[in-house]
């Protein structure tokens, strides 16, 4: 393995859940893989603007097709650079809090960015056709309430949803890591790490199948 892409989604910077467990994601990846570079792309805080009008009507073919639209500044540039970092990626390292059920705007605004027709997708006459190899994608997704278990009271559609979305693209080895009842006080906190903690030594490869990779 030698380049890992790790993305964060939160506001809450240092204090948050999903970019500290992320953190700790890469950190194993890392022990395995040494060598490995590291591209960091912090989104909650940082901020990554929407896709721009010629993007807009270039994808939905109501602009004459401009061949330059891609080296010009705007958001086609920036979904090819943010295309070209995936595809580089051996593994992609995504922290990430539920906002309303789902991910946040701006992981929305990446998505949008980089799943793009004839790009990073295709189609067949019967559906989309992805057009990225596959590689593993760890996902550690934070939320102030349960969505699963016990006392679970609020619909998941933030683990589908990205299921799909990178199947459309093509990636399907994804692996999630959920750190619930975040606002539930430190010993539901304490218990949630915990089982994160010991599906991770489930989840990472071996360093054999690492180097591989
Ligand atoms: C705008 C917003 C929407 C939220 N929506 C949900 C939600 O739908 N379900 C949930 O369990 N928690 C929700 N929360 C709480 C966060 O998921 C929780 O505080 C989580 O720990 C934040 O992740 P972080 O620690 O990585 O920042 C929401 C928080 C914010 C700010």
């Amino acid at each position: 393995m030698n380049n890992i892409l790790h993305i964060t989604a939160s506001p809450r910077g240092k204090a948050s859940f999903s970019v500290n467990f992320s953190e700790r994601i890469v950190e194993r990846l890392r022990e395995r893989a040494p060598g490995a570079i590291v591209v960091r792309r912090d989104f909650g805080t940082i901020g990554l603007p929407h896709i721009d009008e010629t993007y807009g009507h270039t994808l939905a073919g109501s602009w004459p097709q401009q061949p330059d639209a891609y080296e010009r500044p705007g958001s086609l540039a920036q979904s090819e650079r943010l295309i070209c970092e995936l595809e580089a990626a051996d593994a992609v390292v995504i922290g990430t809090p539920m906002h309303n059920y789902t991910v946040p705007s701006v992981l929305k605004a990446w998505i949008d960015h980089v799943l793009r027709a004839h790009r990073s997708f295709g189609f067949s006459a019967e559906r989309k056709v992805g057009l990225l190899a596959d590689r593993p994608v760890y996902v550690a997704v934070a939320s102030g309430g349960g969505y699963t278990g016990e006392g679970a009271r609020q619909p998941d559609f933030l683990t589908p949803y990205l299921e799909a979305v990178f199947a459309t693209i093509g990636i399907r080895d994804l692996h999630f890591f959920s750190l619930q009842r975040t606002v539930m006080g430190d010993a539901a906190v304490a218990q949630a790490l915990r089982g994160v903690e010991d599906l991770l030594e489930q989840k990472l490869p071996s360093p054999m199948n690492l180097a591989t990779a």
